[in-house]
């Protein structure tokens, strides 16, 4: 009997605790680090502005969050796999992914850009005729340098993919390609640590948004809300300062 009244308890408690919040939901957040300073590793962990960003979110809308490190191009099929519930790794807004997955409101603006090793004298010439450049797979790069350079037969070289941007970085330093193509951003944060240099912006007018899987309204809905209240505090002006 009194052991019948503990469980009945237990249960009661375990309910209201659900209902009254105190144990919050818990999101698998999915990301790409090697892009930096969005997201990448610092002393074995990982750092950066999406990271910051999506922690300022789940704090205002009272949610827990456990990051998940994967390849740029398994994010989305995770998230329809159900084994991510958010993206959150500078993936720009484009239509072909808006049929797969639902983005929220855009937070970041940027432009894809040429990548050379510093005082090599190359220049936006690499990506014409037989040059060998490198991308990180299933990014807006990668598109662009097959749709606009690569099917027309303005690049005949060689296109090599990458799990990550660190890695085709290497292969730039390394001097196996002659060219990285990459956001804006994140091209600007290599150039500054490594000896490699821009040199010439593509104008494609990109916009990154957080993503969940495609009908997952209840969670578009909290990410948008949170979005909003970081952008209207000073946090998002914070974040700014403090990545870039
Ligand atoms: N913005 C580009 C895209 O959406 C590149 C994103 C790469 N992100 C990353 N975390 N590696 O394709």
């Amino acid at each position: 009997m009194f052991k019948k009244t503990f469980l009945v308890l237990l249960a009661v408690s375990v309910v209201f605790l659900f209902s009254s919040g105190v144990m919050a939901e818990t999101y698998v957040v999915g990301t790409s680090a090697g892009f930096p300073p969005f997201e990448y590793i610092e002393d074995g962990e990982i750092v950066g502005f999406d990271i910051d960003l999506m922690e300022a979110i789940a704090e205002a809308q009272g949610f827990e969050i456990e990051w998940t490190d994967i390849s740029f191009d398994s994010l989305i099929p995770g998230l329809n796999a159900g084994t991510i519930d958010i993206v959150a790794a500078g993936m720009t807004i484009t239509d072909e992914r808006a049929q797969v997955v639902d983005f929220t409101d855009p937070y970041f603006s940027a432009n894809q850009a040429l990548l050379v090793r510093e005082d090599s004298g190359m220049n936006v010439t690499v990506l014409f005729g037989d040059h060998n450049l490198a991308v990180q797979t299933g990014t807006t790069g990668d598109l662009w340098v097959e749709e606009n350079l690569q099917d027309p037969g303005i690049l005949t070289g060689r296109v090599t993919h990458f799990d990550t941007f660190v890695l085709a970085v290497q292969d730039l330093i390394a001097e196996r390609v002659e060219g990285v193509v990459l956001d804006t951003p994140v091209a600007r944060r290599y150039a500054a640590d490594n000896p490699v240099e821009m040199v010439a912006e593509l104008v494609t007018g990109e916009e990154y948004g957080l993503a969940v899987a495609s009908g997952n309204t209840e969670l578009l809905e909290k990410l948008n809300a949170g979005l909003q209240e970081v952008k209207d505090s000073s946090v998002m002006d914070e974040l700014l300062e403090k990545h870039f």
